[in-house]
């Protein structure tokens, strides 16, 4: 289905910031403001082919006519970042969706981040918001090699609370050394490729609950579903049942009886889908709810998670 969010906008303008790393600045063709965002939202870009890939917003948050998304070309990837680096130039329209937030900055009066290649697109707008309410922070920016990590010319103004460490020169990030001991008060982000992400869970298993805040832009690998089998799930606003097999997401069965739901990133990392829960109980397999959210069970991401009980009833 058309995801009424999804608005078009012009790529204003293109610049190259670092191997394999461009910017793309986007507006509205008629110059109307756009949604407002926080640090730590990201936005989809719908590409041709229906391809939709995630892209943190980047820039100035208080500018209200344009975004800024980071694009790292991944040669591995399904073509959509290859089609941003090869295909897409300033003047052309692209589909933009409205600002979604899985990564909220949450207050503080101390923040440590670190960030890891193309990671450092959504902290970029965290620094400019814990500079501006003047709170202490600090950056462990890392990537394969100087050359490959974007934005060190708007970093330099922040002198030594940036510390750039390319693994050619300098080898893994020092995140133990970085982080220090577990105290409490302090809010660490972090941001980059799966094994970053995971050292980091590791190097901060110390710390306060909730200390650590990260974003996967890749899903966290889950077991075995709880179910082996098939479950139910019945949608609660038009009283439908479907039968879910085991090789079939809730998201592709609820559609087959009609559900109009909207997704994206189909893997349990966008917040698209999030759906209520009504009865029964989720195995959740997103990359977004934290342990309290889970246990609670009131919402799921119904692109990855299926269902601990036998029956789910949803608010769809
Ligand atoms: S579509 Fe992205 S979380 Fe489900």
């Amino acid at each position: 289905m058309v995801d009424p969010t999804v608005t078009t906008l012009r790529v204003e303008s293109k610049t190259r910031r670092a191997d394999g790393v461009v910017t793309l600045q986007l507006a509205d063709p008629l110059g109307r403001r756009l949604a407002d965002w926080a640090p730590g939202a990201h936005v989809d870009l719908v590409l041709p082919q229906g391809v939709t890939r995630q892209y943190s917003l980047c820039g100035d948050r208080w500018d209200a006519y344009s975004y800024r998304v980071g694009v790292l070309r991944e040669p591995d990837g399904r073509g959509g970042s290859a089609y941003v680096h090869d295909e897409l130039w300033p003047g052309d329209l692209v589909g933009v969706g409205a600002p979604r937030n899985n990564f909220n900055l949450l207050p503080s009066e101390q923040y440590l981040f670190v960030a890891g290649g193309i990671g450092i697109t959504p902290i970029l707008p965290m620094i400019a918001q814990a500079d501006l309410l003047g709170a202490d922070w600090r950056l462990l920016y890392g990537g394969r090699s100087r050359g490959s990590m974007a934005f060190l010319d708007e970093l330099e103004v922040h002198g030594d609370r940036v510390r750039v460490h390319p693994q050619d020169e300098a080898g893994l990030l020092p995140l133990h050394e970085f982080l220090d001991e577990p105290r409490a008060g302090v809010k660490v982000y972090c941001c980059g490729p799966a094994p970053l992400l995971d050292a980091m869970e590791a190097a901060c298993a110390g710390w306060p609950r909730y200390a650590l805040r990260i974003e996967r832009f890749v899903a966290a690998h889950e077991g075995p579903p709880a179910l082996e089998g098939p479950f139910e799930v019945e949608l609660a606003r038009t009283g439908a049942t479907v039968t879910v097999s085991p090789g079939e997401s809730v998201l592709d069965a609820v559609r087959t009886v009609g559900a109009d739901t909207l997704s994206s990133c189909r893997q349990g990392i966008c917040g698209t889908c999030e759906t209520p829960v009504l009865a029964g109980v989720p195995d959740h397999r997103d990359s977004l709810l934290d342990d309290d959210a889970r246990a609670l069970g009131d919402c799921m991401y119904i692109c990855v998670s299926r269902s601990r009980t036998p029956r789910l009833v949803l608010d769809l």
